[in-house]
């Protein structure tokens, strides 16, 4: 699914089910970090007029599902917790040297985006398909088919704005890449975790 090489081990979603609360507040800052990622880009990129139309429009949508999951936490009598730091994406960042030209900070940027869609995805709906609780596993089956969408959106642009065989082979590498951080992780209540 989503070209990721490695599924995650279903049993992560028992270590989520014993800690909802926890994963819904990692979730929320998950949704805020995307609409920042959309904002940022369209900042660092403002000549790339078709990439800043869809950055608009997705920080809106980010900022929406991030209202989501705070009326969520609010509806279970809970309050936003802090942020935690986010191993998985602390690792996925070691793989893009750093420099380079500026068509090829932004294809880093654009597959980063878009791998960080995809992993959500696949734990979106394996949270959809395994969660106890309907409601919210119904809940998480909507937010996996609108990060799908990004994915493929991002790559997307990746293709578009870079040279597409080198884009092709940077953005399976990174697959690999991506394959071997998840070994370690898929045991924490978080979304990345
Ligand atoms: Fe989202
Ligand atoms: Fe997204």
């Amino acid at each position: 699914m989503l070209g990721l090489k490695l599924p995650t081990d279903p049993r992560w979603v028992n270590i989520v089910e014993k800690n909802i609360d926890e994963i819904l507040t990692d979730h929320a800052y998950c949704e805020q970090k995307a609409a920042s990622t959309a904002i940022s880009l369209i900042v660092s990129f403002p000549e790339y007029t078709e990439l800043v139309e869809e950055m608009i429009a997705l920080s809106r949508e980010e900022m929406g599902h991030f209202k989501m999951v705070h009326d969520l936490i609010l509806q279970r009598g809970k309050t936003l917790g802090r942020d935690r730091k986010d191993e998985y994406v602390i690792e996925l960042l070691k793989f893009f040297p750093k420099g380079g030209s500026r068509t090829t900070q932004l294809v880093h940027r654009l597959l980063y985006a878009a791998l960080i869609e995809a992993r959500s995805c696949e734990r979106f709906r394996l949270l959809s398909e395994e969660l106890e609780d309907k409601k919210l596993a119904d809940f998480y089956y909507k937010l996996m088919v609108s990060e799908a969408g990004h994915y493929t959106m991002f790559l997307k642009f990746a293709r578009k704005y870079g040279q597409l065989e080198e884009v092709n082979t940077k953005w399976n590498n990174l697959l690999e890449y991506e394959a071997q951080i998840m070994k370690d992780l898929g045991t924490k209540e978080s979304i990345h975790g």
